[in-house]
């Protein structure tokens, strides 16, 4: 069976409303007639709006989220807030989250169990520094990554779960991660989720590489057998060169 393909954006604190509209109005014929699934994780002012003239072609979430329903917390949003401007999914753990704004897996897990309770599709974001990978330690940094940010969770509760493999030293560098190292990551992401929540769900799950993605390398790494995406920062903030990445995805649903 294919795996979903998903060709995600990632804009972080990039674009007003306005600029969101224009570019999703733009993006739609371009990605009109793909097969993958396309996804484009808006400041949270602009969800609404980009929901409202993504059509269905282009899937609006967000980037973050609180782990409580509501509460005394200010400057925080809550899933379900969310979910009624219209989000479908919410990036969970990306690593300027976790090194930024000082958020741990045990946190993330909570995030992640509030997400799926309010009807958002989490894209869990894991990776390794550059410290870590030469001290040899990618492999146990992400089994630990995974294992807690899924800690408690059943196999059957995380069928719309999206993993994304970002490399922290790519991201917003330049670095891409080879064909083959990402897909050597992919792979231990893979069999850890096998050996946590079984090859069913293992055999299923999308994961996604995130950092340097460019239309130059999309391809390249899409080509993997374990990489059936892409999470893209810099090259999603114009047109044409996130649709360029979106037509580099391969035709892999069955
Ligand atoms: P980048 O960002 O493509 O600009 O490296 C990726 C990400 O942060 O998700």
């Amino acid at each position: 069976m294919g795996r979903e393909t998903i060709i995600a954006g990632n804009w972080k604190m990039y674009k007003t409303i306005d600029e969101a509209m224009e570019f999703v109005q733009a993006l739609v014929p371009k990605v009109s007639g793909l097969e993958a699934s396309v996804y484009l994780a808006v400041p949270f002012t602009a969800i609404r709006s980009a929901v409202g003239v993504s059509g269905d072609h282009i899937v609006i979430g967000a980037q973050n989220m609180h782990d409580v329903s509501e509460g005394a917390f200010t400057g925080e949003i809550a899933g379900r807030m969310l979910k009624e401007a219209g989000a479908h999914f919410v990036l969970l753990g990306h690593s300027e989250r976790r090194q930024i704004f000082g958020e741990d897996s045990s946190l993330i897990c909570k995030k992640l169990r509030r997400a799926l309770e309010d009807g958002l599709r989490p894209v869990l974001c894991v990776g390794e520094t550059f410290e870590q990978r030469e001290a040899g330690q990618t492999e146990a940094v992400l089994q630990e990554q995974i294992k807690a940010s899924l800690a408690g969770f059943e196999a059957h509760q995380l069928e719309r779960l999206v993993l994304a493999y970002e490399p922290v030293w790519a991201i917003g560098t330049g670095r891409t991660a080879t064909p083959e190292i990402a897909e050597e990551a992919h792979k231990i992401c893979r069999s850890c989720v096998n050996e946590l929540f079984g090859a069913e769900l293992a055999e299923v799950l999308p994961i996604l590489y995130g950092g340097s993605v460019k239309p130059a390398n999309a391809q390249e790494l899409m080509a993997q057998p374990d990489i059936d995406g892409v999470l893209v920062g810099g090259a999603s903030l114009e047109v044409d060169s996130f649709a360029q990445i979106a037509s580099a995805a391969p035709v892999t649903m069955s």
